[in-house]
Parts: structure tokens; sequence; C-alpha cells
């Protein structure tokens, strides 16, 4: 048992798949995995190992922003010896050619969070995707015939921004979609050594001023969720 995590060691996959809300964790589990079995609920987050296609699989809620994210990615990795960590999640696109329900695979993650420009003593680091994650997941998202975009995220420290218009700096330099935890998650997969993909559903879209409706986000989770077991080897 880690201080957030209530798992002994074994009980986790080398696999795991993160979406921030905990009864996304335990809807994963209970649609696609067999066998799941739930090894924590510390905190009310809950985390399932099983089995997809045969191979061992775990999904945990990880909360929103990146430091709730960083607690059970460290421990995931650290305590627990994950390999492969993909997160499940939703974003809001910047740009108008993205359209809510599609796909955007992070290959990089901009960032404002203090935890890396304190690590970086103010200098900037390029948090990245696992390149061998990112090809496998936009194959099966082309295989599957879903709209997906790959590039640079904005990994935002706030959801309610004082300025509403200050999304536009990144728009501006190509950024694709906002969304709360990728550049932590990247950057310590890069520190332990180990694999990480952000994979995200569009949920809102900025200049378009849309929002999905919960259907559209339910349909549009499902497919990410494929996604993610597919590529999880
Ligand atoms: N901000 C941050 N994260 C998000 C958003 C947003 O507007 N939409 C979906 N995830």
């Amino acid at each position: 048992m880690s201080l957030h995590i209530a798992a002994k060691p074994g009980d986790i996959a080398e696999t795991a798949l993160l979406p921030g809300d905990p009864l996304r964790a335990q809807f994963v589990a209970e649609t696609f995995l067999e066998n799941p079995v739930c090894y924590t609920r510390v905190r009310g987050m809950l985390g399932f190992t099983g089995a997809y296609g045969g191979r061992r699989v775990s999904v945990q809620g990880t909360g929103m922003g990146m430091p709730s994210h960083a607690i059970y990615v460290h421990e995931l990795i650290n305590l627990y010896g994950v390999k492969r960590l993909i997160r499940i999640g939703t974003c809001g696109a910047y740009r108008k050619d993205i359209p809510l329900k599609s796909l955007v695979l992070a290959m990089s993650a901009s960032t404002d969070s203090a935890m890396n420009s304190r690590r970086f003593q103010g200098m900037s680091y390029a948090p990245t995707a696992d390149f061998g994650l990112l090809l496998r997941a936009h194959e099966e998202a082309k295989r599957l015939g879903l709209p997906v975009f790959a590039g640079n995220v904005f990994s935002s420290d706030t959801f309610y921004d004082d300025e509403p218009e200050a999304w536009r700096l990144w728009a501006e330099y190509g950024v694709l979609a906002v969304e709360m935890e990728t550049a932590i998650l990247y950057t310590l997969a890069a520190k332990f050594g180990v694999r990480a993909l952000s994979i995200l559903t569009v949920s809102d879209n900025f200049p378009l001023k849309a929002a999905a409706t919960h259907e559209e986000r339910q349909t549009a989770f499902q497919d990410m969720m494929r996604i993610a077991l597919e590529i999880a080897p």
C-alpha cells in the first residue's frame, strides 16, 4: 500500500489507463475489462485491474490537475512498477477545424505549471509523448475511421481563467487544445524511464464557443477507451 493507493505489490498491471474521473475508471473496468478487481478506494480515487484481449491492464482515476495527477503517476511508477501510462481525458480545442468529439493525441505539452518551472529553475522543458504509443494510437484511430489530430497541447493549471481570451496566445503558436495533466505525466514518465501518452476527446471548442452534450461525450469517450485498450501491449 502506498500513501494514496491501497494496492498490494503485483495488484496493478504494467499498463495503466488514467482517466481523471474515478467513476470513468469504474466504467472502463465494468464495460471493457474481464474479471475486474477494485484494488483501491482511498479518497474515492478508484483503481481496477482486469484483462483485455487476454492481457492484464489497470485503470486508475487520478483527479483533476497536475498536482493530483502527479501523485498517482509517481506512485504507480515507483511503487507498483507501471511501465506504460495512457491518460484518457477531455480537452478544449483551440482551432475551428478540430470538431467536438474528435481525438487529439498529445505529441507534446506546453504548460504554465509552477511544478515544471520550479523543477527546471525557470528554464523551459518540452514534455513529449512516447513515439511508439503515439504512432500506434494514430494508426488505431485511422483504422477505426475516427477523426484524429496530433500535436502540442496546453496543460493548464487554471480551468476558470480571469482573462477569457488568454487561450489565443497558445493558439497563435499552433497549440491544438487545452487540458490539465499531460505536461506532468510526460515529465515524470521521462524522469523515471517509462512510456506515456495522452489521448484526449474534444469536449469543447473555444473559437466556436461550442460544447459536446453529455451523450456525445460518452460515445466519444468510448472510442478513446477502445484505442487506449488496443494499444496497451
Ligand atoms: N480547460 C481545461 N481542461 C479542459 C477544458 C478546458 O476548457 N475542456 C476540457 N478539458
